[in-house]
């Protein structure tokens, strides 16, 4: 597949890329086995941590009920807040704080729960405030001094990755912005994929979790090219390096399986070979994002999801404004892969016929991809355009300086992008169709 071009000036080109890979268990029953996978680590007092919604399933009680079996005493916390705030996070913390010690922890729930157990789980092992570790420039970026406990991160969404990822994102509420917390002590010890515990999910949730599947994908298949960056010492080696040929792979694999089976996981809940196909993109994409990067779909849905004012989706629990996160990097995607196309024309097309295999794979242009995008948000109910989740033209500014602030991840872009970019971005994306 050709490489995405750069325009960019370079000093000496990149001939290297790297390939950090999580320790995964994956399959129908894996979730009945994480009694086990703790007792390996020795541990003898575990906090489950979920959020309300999915312990009204049941799932994180019967993940640890097993865990009796191996000696190890377990205490469920179902208070993380969908979509975590710095607020939540720190509630979270007292409470582990207050209820501990616990020698490890398990995440039984989508990237809110296991963003909220990575939190727990270095605000237990290290000194200091949440702010201290933030990335720069909303917190002080410091590196944990200390290792985490082991952390068994078992997602009931397909969708984040955040199970195999090493950051933690969360809402700061004073700033009204979206950030995160990054480092490699952050990765779950071991990710555990049970396709089971997804099937219930709502249909608004497998829908939006299932677009950022989706996005993670593209993102990372349209990433700059590995060798169009500087060469790089080997201390400055960052786990994003760009799309590379192992990256490339994974992309490709969670697309064929979202063009076959997303429609009838949002359709057809309970249809069980689509959601082990959802469970298994979102581990595929998770492994090609997890080293390539996203870019200005994810840069775009930061400010989308931060700057919300009167939306709230149905399926999603409470009635305080929000954006899912899935459905914040969807909304722009057809107009960001329409900028991107002419980096790396083959790749937009080649994208665009795993998606939808109907589509006959020659030729194309600028727009197909956008078209099967769209095509496919309308179909499983995304709302049309930003317009839709209340924000309009006198937004675009806003939206334009709060995408501009994700730099790490503009810089992934196959192009180069700037303010005078991204506001054509926002504008075409406030009706979709
Ligand atoms: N750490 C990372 O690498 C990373 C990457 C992307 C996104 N995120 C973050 O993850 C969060 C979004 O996570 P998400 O999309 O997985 O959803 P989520 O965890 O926010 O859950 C969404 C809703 O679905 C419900 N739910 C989840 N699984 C269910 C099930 N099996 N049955 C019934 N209800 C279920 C939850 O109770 C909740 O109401 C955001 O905060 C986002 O920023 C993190
Ligand atoms: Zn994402």
């Amino acid at each position: 597949m050709a490489r995405p071009q750069s325009s960019r000036p370079r000093t000496s080109a990149e001939t290297v890329f790297t390939y950090g890979a999580p320790q995964l268990k994956f399959g129908s029953g894996a979730s009945d086995e994480v009694g086990y996978d703790l007792s390996q680590h020795g541990a003898s007092r575990a906090l489950v941590v979920t959020d309300a919604g999915v312990a009204a399933t049941g799932l994180p009680q019967r993940v640890a009920e097993q865990m009796g079996r191996f000696g190890i005493e377990a205490v469920v916390f179902d208070g993380a807040h969908v979509e975590p705030t710095d607020e939540s996070m720190q509630q979270a913390v007292d409470f582990a704080r207050d209820a501990g010690p616990f020698d490890a922890f398990v995440a039984v729930g989508g990237g809110s729960s296991i963003d909220t157990a990575k939190a727990i789980n270095l605000m237990s092992t290290n000194d200091g405030e949440l702010m201290d570790y933030i990335n720069v420039p909303v917190g002080k970026g410091r590196s944990p001094a200390n290792p985490l406990k082991p952390l068994v991160a078992v997602p009931t969404t397909a969708g984040t990755g955040s199970e195999s990822t090493t950051v933690c994102v969360l809402d700061v509420l004073s700033l009204r912005v979206k950030t995160g917390i990054s480092h490699p002590r952050l990765r779950p010890t071991i990710a555990v994929i049970d396709p089971d515990l997804t099937v219930t999910q709502p249909p608004n949730v497998t829908a939006a979790s299932g677009m950022d599947i989706l996005c993670h994908a593209l993102e990372s298949y349209t990433a700059r090219w590995y060798t169009t960056y500087d060469r790089k010492q080997p201390e400055q080696r960052v786990p994003y390096c760009g799309s590379n040929p192992i990256a490339d792979m994974w992309s490709e694999k969670a697309m064929s399986l979202l063009g076959a089976s997303f429609r009838r996981a949002v359709h057809h809940g309970d249809d069980r070979e689509a959601r082990h196909d959802m469970a298994l993109a979102a581990t595929f994409a998770g492994m090609g994002f997890g080293n390539a990067g996203v870019h200005i779909p994810h840069a775009n849905g930061y400010p989308i999801a931060g700057r919300v004012r009167g939306f709230h989706p149905d399926d999603y629990p409470g009635d305080e404004p929000m954006v899912p996160h899935g459905m914040s990097v969807s909304l722009t995607a057809p107009e960001a892969f329409r900028f991107t196309f002419e980096a790396a024309p083959e790749r937009h097309l080649r994208a665009a016929s795993l998606l939808d295999p109907s589509r006959s794979s020659s030729g194309g242009s600028a727009d197909t991809l956008p078209a099967v995008l769209i095509d496919l948000m309308r179909d499983i109910g995304i709302p049309n355009g930003i317009g839709a989740v209340g924000f309009d033209e006198s937004d675009v500014d806003d939206l334009v300086e709060g995408a501009l602030k994700q730099q790490r991840l503009l810089a992934t872009c196959p192009r180069e992008v700037t303010g005078e970019d991204l506001a054509p971005i926002f504008r075409s994306s406030l009706e979709l169709w």
